[in-house]
């Protein structure tokens, strides 16, 4: 029966390959929607994936969000190559210190043994501020090593339910849904063609950046995720995505 279930994931993750057109994509059993392990087995998988694109040098950057916990938790200890950094890809978000990427940040070099540098930038600031902010050095210095960063792994969104996490206002919200907004991912969002329609206020990676890092792993599992995984797919074929069962299926069934 065990065997039968991973020929059965297995058979799911070519044709999801298939259909989404990205180089590899993982997946693992359950709908992280309404089963916790196969988040921390999301974690699992992603974390081993990470580990073994590090080198020397390498400079990681990370997002926040549940998902992405998962993976710094479910990290082994252990150092992999000297000289390795891990940085946020784009300012925090509000209040939940666990979920922030800077946290993430930290937590991962720390069971890798690497170094780490902070983004203290808050979400949803007015222009003005980001542009005394994008001045202050130790900001500086991050946005040029987020333009050097060779892996980046990010978790992926809803955009409905980013922006509300994100506390924007029920016009930017109506505003963004309407120009057809279905999934979030590193502070911008994007329609299910992978067009972006809006990118949050604050410092991060830009979307040009994100087109030439040399290795990039999208995390998001649960049904729920289904189009924006389609949407954050269908910006590079140069991808990993890992997600599970749940969300794998329903993307078939409405692809
Ligand atoms: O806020 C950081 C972030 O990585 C977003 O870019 C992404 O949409 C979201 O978190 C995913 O969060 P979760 O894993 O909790 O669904």
């Amino acid at each position: 029966k065990i065997m039968h279930r991973i020929k059965g994931i297995s058979n799911l993750e070519e044709a999801l390959t298939n259909l989404l057109k990205v180089d590899k994509i993982l997946i693992v059993p359950g709908n992280s929607d309404d089963n916790n392990l196969t988040l921390k087995d999301m974690g699992k998988v992603a974390s081993m994936t990470l580990r073994k694109l590090i080198k020397e040098g390498s400079i990681i950057g990370v997002t926040g969000g549940t998902t992405m916990a998962h993976v710094a938790e479910e990290m082994p200890l252990g150092k992999v190559a000297n000289d390795v950094l891990v940085i946020p890809a784009r300012g925090g978000l509000g209040k939940e210190v666990e979920t922030q990427s800077n946290s993430i940040a930290a937590k991962l070099a720390k069971k890798l043994d690497a170094n780490y540098k902070l983004l203290h930038v808050p979400d949803n600031v007015d222009k003005v501020t980001l542009n005394a902010i994008l001045n202050v050095p130790d900001v500086k210095e991050i946005i040029e090593l987020i333009r050097d960063m060779d892996i980046l792994i990010f978790g992926i969104g809803r955009a409905d339910v980013m922006a509300k996490r994100r506390q924007l206002s029920k016009e930017k919200i109506d505003d963004i849904i309407n120009k057809g907004a279905v999934a979030e991912a590193f502070g911008h969002y994007f329609n299910i063609e992978g067009k972006e329609v809006w990118e949050s206020l604050t410092v991060g990676i830009s979307l040009d950046t994100f087109q030439k890092i040399d290795n990039v792993i999208g995390v998001a599992g649960g049904e729920e995720k289904a189009e924006a995984i389609m949407a954050i797919a269908s910006l590079r074929k140069n991808m990993t995505i890992i997600t599970d069962e749940g969300a794998a299926k329903k993307i078939i069934k409405i692809a």
